[in-house]
């Protein structure tokens, strides 16, 4: 990978998503050995910069920098000067002046890790855009789709919930269809609407429309806030038209992968048998993470420059 940033899968060759899951796969090694630990970033600085909440991506973004042996800085805005009304581009100029060589940052703003990538040498991943992209949640859903699969290629994949103001949703999109799979979503008419006719998927009305055709089932998370407000009326009539439970686990493929990024709302999007079951990948897909990350680091700042090899 010769790029600087990582900044969405919209567009991004074939090739190099090839490049990156294969990194991947490789880089779990790392995680099963006593001292989890290569030199391959040492003396490197990687700074997070979370303007949103997170568990799972800062956290596998973290130990994957430290599993690489890179320096890790991070900030957040409760902690930092951006709670008393510094701008992101005075806070990434002072962020700078400490010499990062990569910023990870979620921002709730489509397009602020773009602004950064612009603007800065440093290499700048996008961890969450407002609802613009998540690239590194789908490449690590890519790999645990594949993991079980071999290939992408000719799959289905349905995700189904708020798939107009999902990231994970459109990085997905992207990503999957470039590698060949067939993507089917379904959402209530508010969360699903005229704007994805520009990508490239088949719209379903509800659950019930995918479960028996895909051979993986995404879940996403219904945001709270957005219950009770004209998007959606309340959490029992999205259980009932848009819940995966036991009882429609039951009308999917046998082998069927059950996913959600994460964090999930028990008994709202999924059940809490289905999401502990022995269909489902959560967890899979977050111990991936891990390797994704550090294959993303790897090949964004050690890969093509002299780094040790991992
Ligand atoms: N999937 C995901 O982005 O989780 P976090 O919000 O916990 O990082």
């Amino acid at each position: 990978m010769t790029k600087k940033d990582l900044l969405g899968l919209r567009g991004m060759p074939r090739v190099e998503i090839e490049e990156i899951l294969s990194t991947a796969a490789s880089m779990r090694e790392v995680g099963r050995r006593r001292i989890k630990k290569v030199p391959t970033l040492r003396g490197r600085l990687v700074v997070t910069l979370f303007f949103e909440n997170s568990t799972r991506t800062r956290t596998s973004f973290e130990l994957a920098a430290k599993r690489l042996s890179a320096d890790t800085l991070g900030f957040s805005v409760s902690g930092s000067s951006t709670a008393k009304g510094e701008s992101l581009m005075d806070t990434a100029r002072n962020i700078e002046a400490m010499s990062p060589d990569a910023i990870i940052i979620r921002h709730g703003c489509a397009g602020a890790p773009h602004l950064l990538a612009r603007s800065f040498p440093f290499s700048v991943l996008n961890a969450g855009d407002g609802i613009n992209e998540h690239p590194s949640q789908a490449l690590l859903d890519m790999l645990t789709m594949r993991d079980h699969w071999g290939s992408l290629e000719g799959r289905t994949v349905a995700i189904v919930g708020d798939i107009q103001h999902s990231r994970v949703a459109r990085s997905n999109i992207h990503g999957l269809t470039t590698m060949g799979a067939k993507v089917l979503v379904a959402g209530p008419g508010t969360m699903c609407r005229s704007e994805l006719s520009g990508l490239p998927v088949e719209r379903r009305h509800t659950i019930d429309d995918v479960v028996g055709e895909a051979d993986a089932i995404m879940m996403l998370r219904i945001q709270r806030e957005r219950l009770g407000r004209a998007v959606l009326p309340s959490a029992r009539e999205y259980a009932a038209f848009y819940g995966l439970d036991l009882e429609r686990l039951n009308r999917a493929r046998p082998e069927v992968l059950v996913m959600h990024p994460g964090p999930i709302n028990r008994g709202v999007e999924i059940g809490a048998e289905v999401a502990d079951g022995e269909r489902s990948v959560i967890l899979e897909q977050v111990t991936n993470g891990i390797a994704v990350r550090m294959a993303l680091l790897f090949l964004l700042l050690g890969g093509r420059e002299g780094g040790e090899d991992a």
